[in-house]
């Protein structure tokens, strides 16, 4: 696992201390609010859904629900990012790794779930409404007092932690299928990383 997150590091080009920053305080969740979170995890699977220029990664997701997928994600960044733990009260440990393990998480989808996020980061950029397509506002799972409004839009230090913990996280789910499908992650100087062990993240 280690290994893993090494090579997750290496590939992303970000060292780990850096991808962690995101567990500073202010937390992001703080700073951006909740409902950026909606607004952020709508934006980036609108994108996904309608991904007709790679259909074969858009197809990657055709068994879920658009609207349970978005609420999959902005429950799991809200608790990742410094807010309630909405997704494991509902769901459980996020356990990453085997979570994604019915999905085929290759090393070029790894590439494109990143451009659709870089493009829902520019989106969200700018204060603005949440897009058509997000669940019901029923479930956005808005508490008093745990609601911060925050500012409403993903400021460039916030974005920045984000990109740096998303980046790592993208690249540790992919390079551990790349693992288990037989393969090896190479660390630029020679090294390599093959010694995945059970468990997830
Ligand atoms: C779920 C693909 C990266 C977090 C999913 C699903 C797919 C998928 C197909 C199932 C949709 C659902 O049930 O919600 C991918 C691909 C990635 C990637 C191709 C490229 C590397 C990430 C990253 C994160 C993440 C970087 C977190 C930082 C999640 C979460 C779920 C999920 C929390 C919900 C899991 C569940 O509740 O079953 N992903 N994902 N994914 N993904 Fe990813």
């Amino acid at each position: 696992m280690q290994n893993l997150q090494q090579w997750a590091a290496h590939r992303a080009g970000i060292p780990l201390d850096e991808a962690f920053v995101i567990d500073d305080k202010p937390s992001v969740y703080q700073t951006i609010g909740h409902r950026t979170f909606v607004r952020l995890s709508t934006e980036f699977y609108n994108r996904v859904y309608e991904d007709s220029e790679q259909a074969w990664f858009r197809d990657i997701f055709a068994a879920i629900p658009k609207e349970d997928a978005i609420r999959n994600q902005y429950e799991f960044f809200i608790q990742r990012m410094g807010g309630p733990p909405l997704y494991s009260k509902r769901k459980g440990h996020p356990a990453l790794i085997a979570r994604h393990a019915p999905f085929t998480v290759t090393l070029p989808a790894a590439e494109r779930w990143l451009e659709h996020m870089r493009a829902a980061l520019d989106e969200v950029a700018t204060p603005g409404e949440i897009p058509e397509g997000a669940p019901d506002e029923s479930v956005w799972g808005v508490e008093g007092g745990v609601s911060p409004e925050g500012q409403g839009y993903v400021d460039a230090a916030s974005r920045a932690r984000m990109w740096n913990f998303l980046k790592h996280t993208a690249w540790f789910i992919a390079g551990a299928q790349e693992v288990r499908r037989g393969g090896t992650l190479d660390m630029g100087g020679g090294q390599q990383s093959n010694g995945l062990g059970e468990g997830s993240s």
